[in-house]
């Protein structure tokens, strides 16, 4: 027997089909069974008649539970009454595993959801949202491979900070202190731009995140790259194209799966369509205090609800520059002739969904490198590694960070970023 998938068959359309899946729904008579059959393509209805199939396998099938697997082979026809306009007239069929009484009945709780993730991941949502991230992991590639990037990776295990301690993770290591989880790839990538020249990974990234939000999480996956001899704006080119390539594949290929989820896929076609505008903090501020009435003292870093009142204003992700040095991470390039800021951009993605993107230009002189790490209480010979880039050859560079939950989550729409990823990790969530 040549299984198709429900998709498949529906587009077939007539005649006989074998299908394979999940009870998603039963309900039936002491005559005729529905059972609503879904796989990862789709969801139909299966009519089982006594008549067709006979007294004993009726009386099988009519204890069915709600997530049992079964294969099934019968008649497809079109049916506007059925729920996706198909139904299958059910000749044989065979329960493969049995279920036991589902634990997921309709409108449970978010934290119930989250008990169960192992189970909830069958949800049409989950379904949904997963087949988004697949297409957003394999934009990410297929862009930095079309633009000449090759893939490299950088440890996990790491000893040095590079977001600033208060988020990292310690790992105990065989005894030993000062081994983390890694923040970013960063450090361990601009060694190797020395050799690769233009380089991406996609990678776990750890923070420890105290705050309980609905975008941050304390394990997500981080898209960067870094790029010998590039200038801040072509960092930002970057980031722009990789954004417009991600969403110009959501939209070719899950259309139908942002539908799903209530999401307009219309609602994205200005990111492929505008150039995304890019202003600097200090007009970021300016616009505050003209459109939204609100005043943000010069130098301090922008919260989420000032990003939210800002992305509102757009229908495409933002780019804001040139933020005060002080609020900024210390490998950031002073602005020249203007020292108080650097080149460091942040994009801010529309619809209050926050940053997606972190990225700059890379500051090149080491003793501003040295300057700012010795300011933060950091000891330099845990850096000789990374100084080491600035002295032997040091080129123009820079790059960013893309947080790969926040794209899908602004993508898909979601309420959390939990529902971003499979087994989501927050400071209070850690299981299943
Ligand atoms: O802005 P961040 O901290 O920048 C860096 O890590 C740089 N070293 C990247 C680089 O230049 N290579 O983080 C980058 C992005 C953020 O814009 C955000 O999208 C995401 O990572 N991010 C998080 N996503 C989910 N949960 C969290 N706790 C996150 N923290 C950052
Ligand atoms: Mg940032």
């Amino acid at each position: 027997m040549k299984f198709i998938s429900i998709k498949e068959a529906m587009q077939q359309g007539h005649g006989s089909v074998s299908v394979r899946g999940w009870v998603y729904r039963e309900r039936g008579s002491n005559k005729v069974k529905f059972v609503v059959l879904r796989d990862s393509s789709e969801v139909i209805q299966c009519v089982i008649s006594k008549d067709d199939v006979g007294e004993e396998q009726f009386a099988v099938v009519s204890k069915v539970q709600v997530e049992a697997s079964m294969t099934i082979t019968g008649d497809i026809k079109k049916d506007e009454r059925a729920p996706s306009g198909y139904e299958i007239h059910v000749k044989e069929f065979e329960i493969v595993g049995e279920s036991d009484t589902f634990p997921i009945q309709k409108d449970q709780s978010p934290e119930f959801l989250l008990d169960m993730r192992h189970l909830w991941l069958r949800s049409r949502k989950m379904t949904a949202v997963l087949k988004i991230r697949s297409t957003v992991f394999g934009a990410i590639d297929e862009y930095f491979r079309k633009e000449g990037f090759y893939e490299y990776h950088s440890p996990i295990f790491q000893s040095v900070q590079c977001e600033g301690g208060s988020t990292l993770f310690d790992v105990p290591y065989f005894g030993k202190k000062g081994v983390f989880l890694a923040q970013s790839w960063q450090l361990y990538a601009e060694p190797a731009i020395f050799s690769l020249e233009k380089i991406y990974t996609i990678s776990p990234s750890f923070r420890a995140e105290k705050s309980k939000t609905s975008r941050h999480l304390t394990e997500y996956w981080h898209a960067e790259m870094e790029a010998a001899w590039a200038s801040f704006k072509d960092i930002q080119g970057y980031g722009e194209g990789l954004l417009k390539h991600i969403v110009k594949k959501v939209l070719e290929e899950r259309s139908d799966e942002l539908k799903t989820l209530g999401r307009d896929p219309e609602s994205l076609r200005p990111v492929l369509e505008k150039p995304f505008p890019r202003i600097t903090y200090t007009e970021a501020l300016k616009i505050l205090k003209e459109k939204c009435d609100m005043e943000v003292e010069w130098g301090k870093d922008l919260r989420t609800i000032e990003e939210d009142k800002l992305s509102h204003l757009y229908d495409t992700p933002l780019i804001v520059t040139h933020y005060p040095k002080a609020v900024k991470a210390f490998y950031m390039k002073e602005t020249p002739g203007e020292p108080t800021t650097v080149h460091g951009c942040d994009f801010i993605a529309p619809e209050g969904y926050g940053e997606i993107i972190g990225g700059s230009e890379r500051e090149s002189s080491l003793d501003k490198i040295k300057e700012r790490l010795l300011e933060m209480g950091e000891k330099l010979e845990h850096y000789e590694f990374y100084l080491d880039t600035r002295k032997y050859g040091s080129v123009p560079h820079g790059g960013f960070g893309m947080g790969v939950e926040r794209v899908v989550s602004w993508i898909c729409k979601l309420d959390s970023i939990k529902d971003a990823i499979a087994f989501p990790r927050t400071m209070i969530r850690y299981t299943p």
